[in-house]
């Protein structure tokens, strides 16, 4: 029997520890209330809400808790991500399929919710799907990460050996064109023109800052070194999406030296942190919460 799973996306764009961990960390309780704030659904919200794209379920890990009383529906068309947030979160339903032919009937669901997912889907079937499943009275919220300020510490920055192999695969890699990614891309007014022109009323935009500055006295430890193993986490897996997207192209020994020195700089990292050499080295993200409502 072939293999007619799809994992293009976690195999070849992301994998699922890059989504899942850098989720954690952007959806955790410093930034819970942010969110909260922004979304406009109240904690006592009963009905189904749809994660659309909702990859390896770190966010509809949250919306469970932040929203008790909803049942929380996954959909990605990504097997390896549905498997995954299967196991790691039973307590919402998750599903195989399209956000371009949404397998739901119409007027299902009383929201519909994604992250960082309508620039890769269809714009018309983006919000038309959204707006055919959702109830009368229901609401679409699109969570869209919009800008970044990155700066690395001096020892986290790429070394010749990481430098080269970065470049080599720039060169040859076509998995982005060929997934799709960012196929769809449209800015900060785009986005609430195109909600309005696919039905939807009452649209709003908010946005949400995140910052993740390990060395700032308001992080805790345990929050530092969380984003010190998401940071080294989403390295190791780049270079296996890169290794899986460009097969036999490195040797096992190049890949080898190039995880070696990942897992070298982010313990370089954690011994300055724990010596109390600040770096003050940061990732900042401006998320945008729209929202709109089927009348
Ligand atoms: C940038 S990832 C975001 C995943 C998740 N929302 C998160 O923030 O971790 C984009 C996701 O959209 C999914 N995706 C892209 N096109 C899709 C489509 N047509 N139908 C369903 N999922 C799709 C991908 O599989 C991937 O999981």
């Amino acid at each position: 029997m072939p293999d007619c799973r799809n994992t293009a996306w976690s195999d070849r764009v992301q994998g699922i520890d890059t989504l899942y961990y850098s989720r954690k960390l952007r959806f955790s309780e410093p930034f819970g209330p942010r969110f909260r704030e922004a979304i406009p659904l109240t904690p006592d919200e009963t009905g189904v809400l749809l994660e659309v794209g909702c990859g390896p379920g770190a966010l509809s890990e949250r919306l469970h808790v932040w929203y008790p009383g909803m049942r929380i529906v996954g959909i990605d068309r990504d097997d390896a991500f549905i498997a995954f947030a299967k196991e790691k979160a039973p307590e919402a339903e998750f599903l195989v399929g399209d956000a371009e032919r949404l397998p739901f009937d119409a007027r299902t669901f009383d929201v519909t919710l994604s992250h960082t997912v309508s620039e890769h889907v269809e714009t018309a079937a983006f919000f038309g799907e959204q707006y055919r499943v959702l109830k009368p009275g229901g609401r679409c919220v699109v969570l869209s990460s919009r800008k970044s300020i990155v700066v690395k510490a001096p020892c986290l920055q790429p070394d010749e050996t990481e430098r080269a192999f970065w470049k080599e695969v720039g060169e040859r890699d076509t998995s982005f064109q060929d997934v799709g990614v960012c196929k769809y891309p449209l800015n900060e007014a785009q986005l609430p023109l195109a909600m309005e022109k696919y039905g939807f009323k009452s649209v709003s935009v908010r946005y949400v800052t995140v910052d993740l500055t390990p060395d700032d006295p308001a992080t805790p430890d345990d929050f530092a070194a969380a984003i010190f193993a998401e940071g080294r986490k989403s390295e190791l897996d780049a270079v296996a999406s890169a290794e899986r997207s460009l097969p036999g192209v490195f040797t096992e020994e190049r890949l080898s030296a190039v995880r070696r020195r990942i897992l070298e700089k982010y313990s370089e990292r954690e011994s300055l942190y724990r010596a109390g050499i600040r770096q003050w080295d940061t990732l900042v993200t401006v998320i945008m919460v729209m929202s709109g409502e089927k009348k």
